[in-house]
């Protein structure tokens, strides 16, 4: 018989525990027939004290959002969604948004952009330079010598005025000022979240500025349909309403092509596991570590929005359908995550546990004089909806 030795049961009883408080996390909920609610073991450990505290200045707190099919937590800081709690075909709620139980993970974090609204530039701007009307303008690098996601202190690190007009929607608004981080004009955004009786996190943009300026503002949630923590979301099914793709440098610079992704492993328009062609030998896919890339959505039309996507949790069968105003969107599947940070469900953020769709502007805009445009003049409003939508398979 095989020996196990004391260090091993440690080991071994330290996984049981983190798996059943796993599972724990996932399991239900409300007693309808009693008339009483009981909350959600996440929402027990998602207590609003843990996110209590003053930052610049200003008052950092928890918000839980709730209608009656879903319930979502975001922090004025950054932004951020922190949960997001969705029924499985089982019926009970799944936690499908990757993120801290407290403040002070999001401080310390490895990871700058768990569930954060980002801004004033959403992915890279090569060498952090751009010009416009003539002037050039330098954004912090922060990303080798690229701007990534508005640079070094992006509106994921802001403290946002938060004002929550119901119980499932929540306002949030911060002025980026003159030059902040390299960016002209004084830039005034509305971030409202709501959930809609369609069983959607509905994001609406808005944002003004008083001297020309460029915004593409994205939401960056990762997300793992069968709950947070609960291993690779290789086995999700993908499908992409996407013809082509913006091909990047090894800097992961668009390159300025729109490439088709018929033959490629780029090729999301059937439904298949995102894993599928993911070790396939292909240069883009090297270049990413992965898939990491904008895809150019068709236009394919509901509801007054693109229909981006689709992805299905192979064990929850949870659904998420990506609709959004904007032209692109960002497929990003954790290459870069790397178990250096303890989520809120106790799990590691390991290596391709989760995944982002950042509806988006193309990258790199400011450059590319033939991708649409993320230039904002004085008297224009910035106005972009996005939503996840969520239902069962
Ligand atoms: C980028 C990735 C980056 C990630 C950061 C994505 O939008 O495309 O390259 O690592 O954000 O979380």
């Amino acid at each position: 018989m095989k020996r196990i030795k004391c260090s091993q049961i440690l080991v071994m009883s330290a996984l049981l525990a983190m798996s059943a408080c796993r599972d724990v996390n996932k399991k239900a909920i409300i007693s309808e027939t009693a008339g009483t609610y009981i909350k959600t073991p996440m929402e027990s450990t998602l207590q609003p004290t843990n996110f209590d505290t003053i930052i610049d200045g200003k008052a950092v707190k928890l918000f839980w959002l709730e209608n009656k099919d879903l319930k979502m937590a975001i922090t004025n800081y950054g932004g951020r969604i922190v949960a997001i709690l969705t029924p499985n075909k089982d019926g009970n709620y799944v936690d499908v948004s990757i993120g801290y139980s407290n403040i002070k993970d999001y401080l310390e974090s490895a990871e700058s952009y768990f569930g954060a609204t980002v801004g004033r530039v959403g992915n890279r701007i090569a060498k952090g330079k751009f010009s416009l009307d003539g002037t050039e303008y330098s954004v912090v690098p922060n990303n080798n010598e690229n701007a990534l996601h508005g640079g070094e202190n992006g509106f994921q690190d802001k403290v946002w005025e938060a004002e929550q007009p119901d119980t499932k929607t929540l306002i949030l608004r911060y002025t980026s000022p003159d030059m902040e981080e390299g960016f002209p004009g004084n830039l005034t955004v509305k971030v409202t979240y709501s959930l809609t009786d369609t069983r959607a996190v509905r994001m609406e943009y808005e944002a003004t500025t008083d001297k020309p300026t460029v915004v593409n503002l994205t939401n960056h949630t990762y997300f793992n349909l069968n709950g947070e923590g609960s291993g690779s979301i290789l086995n999700h099914s993908l499908q992409l309403n996407a013809d082509q793709f913006t091909p990047v440098d090894q800097e992961l610079i668009p390159t300025g092509e729109l490439k088709d992704v018929l033959g490629t492993p780029f090729d999301f328009n059937k439904a298949h596991a995102i894993g599928e062609y993911i070790e396939q030998e292909d240069q883009q896919l090297a270049y990413g570590g992965g898939y990491d890339h904008n895809f150019v959505l068709n236009g394919t039309k509901s509801y007054g929005m693109n229909h981006a996507a689709t992805v299905i949790g192979d064990k929850s069968g949870i659904v998420m359908d990506v609709y959004t105003q904007e032209p692109g969107v960002q497929f990003y599947c954790g290459n870069f995550m790397a178990s250096e940070n303890t989520l809120k469900s106790g799990a590691k953020d390991d290596y391709r546990t989760a995944f982002c769709l950042e509806t988006q502007h193309y990258p790199d805009s400011p450059n590319q004089p033939d991708f649409p445009s993320i230039t904002l003049r004085p008297g224009e409003v910035y106005h972009t909806v996005s939503e996840y939508k969520f239902s069962i398979k």
